[in-house]
């Protein structure tokens, strides 16, 4: 274990050695690749070009603002105060610490079933789009089911003949309905930079979950926190600064580029805490927070909700909770929603209607519980009773569902006594992140509480007639720390 500082160490000496040696003005590309919404034969890529190969280490740290400042300039709702307040005079974003500004340039994608490099797809030059802060995605059709792909996509200055600069990447198309075998699957909650447990490389949970190899991965929001300091991120701009220097961590940048990716979202990475639509924070509106992140930071798709079939023993749902909710103040009734009618009634009729063996439905936030007495955001709380009430009820008449839910800052296996509910909190994503519960109030529901970070790791084992899902909560460095495990013949 003393293997860490040293390597640290030695890392550091390497970045401030490349820093200092002035790589080429790209196009690079320092944010890697990211996959999103996979099914059998679909799938979005993403990536975006960038000036520097690495983000800015040796950057100048933002301004610290106090909560009256941090009021004010919320309220001024004005870009030019909102900046000059955190970036210290003289200094641009570019300069900040971990600044990896964006690019001009082209792109090209190819992309092949693994080990059958013959069959390779290769698309035309395209610019990024500078006014999606350089980012680029593309929508593959006709894609081979339970096939891992191999991606490549290389970049040049526009108008250029040749290549300046590649970035290669993996992923795995779901398996066919009929489909036999072992997988296994990491979802992820709640991380930030400033909260990030290696400091050149990023979260520890990456390469826990890389080791573990999985078949996909969903992180179910709060990627980044938008109102959290270093910079507080009131414009758009610093926005994207967050997430360009998020996406420049290593760790982050190795396993997105290689891991089929399922991204949600959730309060702090839409645009703050608790928020619901007519919001704002700084001068941004909620819309164009929901805008940001579904349509230029992120591989996009039209719904924000999903399911996908992973064979025939399991069938995941991918839930959104901010874009069709009512105002969290709104008194608690039949009208108050998280979900919409449509999202909610599309989900009660696919799980109606799926014959897989079992069924976690993934969730940003959590339904069953228990959470805090304070919050009024999710359906465990008191403000969303009536709509919780439905859902949980119908959940309850349905057998081998599973709840897995991100938000809360802790890991807990939830299952009310006498009834089908099981919820699953992956907690946070690092354990400097962690808290909001105390150790020490273990409920009866509680069958695992744990107040410290790390990941949900999930696997499907068939053995003859019988096939078993087993839910692992692990550290942050991967080790076990609670095992559920559920059987069923078939
Ligand atoms: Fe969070």
């Amino acid at each position: 274990m003393k293997l860490r500082p040293i390597l640290s160490l030695l890392l550091i000496v390497i970045f401030m050695g490349s820093c200092q040696q002035e790589e080429p003005v790209g196009p690079w590309f320092g944010n890697g690749v990211h996959n999103g919404w996979a099914d059998q034969s679909s799938v979005v890529i993403w990536t975006r070009l960038t000036k520097n190969p690495d983000m800015n280490y040796g950057g100048t740290p933002f301004v610290p603002l106090n909560v009256e400042q941090r009021k004010n300039l919320n309220k001024s709702r004005n870009r030019d105060s909102i900046h000059s307040a955190q970036i210290p005079e003289g200094l641009i974003l570019e300069d900040m610490e971990g600044a990896c500004p964006g690019m001009e340039g082209e792109v090209r994608l190819s992309y092949h079933p693994e080990g059958l490099s013959a069959n390779i797809v290769t698309t035309g030059w395209m610019s990024v789009d500078p006014d999606k802060n350089f980012t680029i995605q593309w929508e593959l059709e006709g894609l081979l089911p339970g096939t891992q792909y191999k991606i490549l996509i290389e970049s040049r200055n526009i108008g250029d003949s040749g290549v300046f600069t590649s970035t290669e990447g993996a992923f795995k198309t779901a398996l066919e309905k009929e489909s036999i075998g072992d997988l296994n699957f990491c979802v992820v909650t709640c991380h930030d930079y400033d909260r990030r447990d290696d400091s050149l490389g990023g979260h520890r949970i990456y390469p826990a979950m890389a080791s573990r190899e999985p078949d996909f991965f969903v992180h179910t929001g709060d990627i980044e926190y938008y109102d959290k300091k270093n910079p507080w991120a009131m414009t758009e701009e610093l926005m994207r600064f967050k997430w360009d220097r998020l996406f420049a961590l290593p760790f982050q940048r190795e396993f997105y580029a290689n891991t089929t990716s399922y991204f949600m979202k959730d309060d702090h990475d839409a645009l703050r805490d608790d928020t619901y639509p007519g919001d704002w924070y700084g001068t941004v509106s909620f819309e164009r927070g929901i805008e940001i992140f579904d349509r230029e930071q992120f591989p996009s798709h039209d719904k924000r909700y999903k399911t996908i079939r992973w064979g025939k023993d399991l069938q995941i749902w991918i839930m959104e909770g901010r874009n069709y909710r009512t105002r969290n103040r709104m008194p608690d009734g039949p009208e108050k929603t998280i979900w919409g009618t449509e999202q909610k009634e599309w989900l009660f009729k696919t799980l109606r209607e799926s014959n897989a063996t079992f069924r976690p439905v993934i969730s940003p936030t959590p339904i069953v519980g228990p959470d805090r007495v304070n919050k009024n955001d999710n359906y465990s709380n008191s403000g969303y009773q009536t709509e919780g009430n439905e859902i949980r009820a119908f959940l309850n008449t349905l057998e081998n569902v599973f709840l897995i839910n991100g938000d809360r800052h802790w890991q807990y296996v939830s299952h009310p006594e006498g009834t089908n509910l099981w919820e699953f909190s992956t907690g946070a994503g690092s354990d400097i992140h962690a808290g909001g519960w105390s150790q020490e109030d273990k409920r009866p529901e509680h069958r695992f509480l744990r107040v410290k970070g790390g990941f949900l790791f999930g696997e499907l084992i068939r053995k003859d007639d019988t096939v078993m899902l087993r839910f692992t909560h692990c550290d942050v460095d991967g080790a076990i720390v609670h095992v559920e495990e559920f059987e069923m013949g078939t």
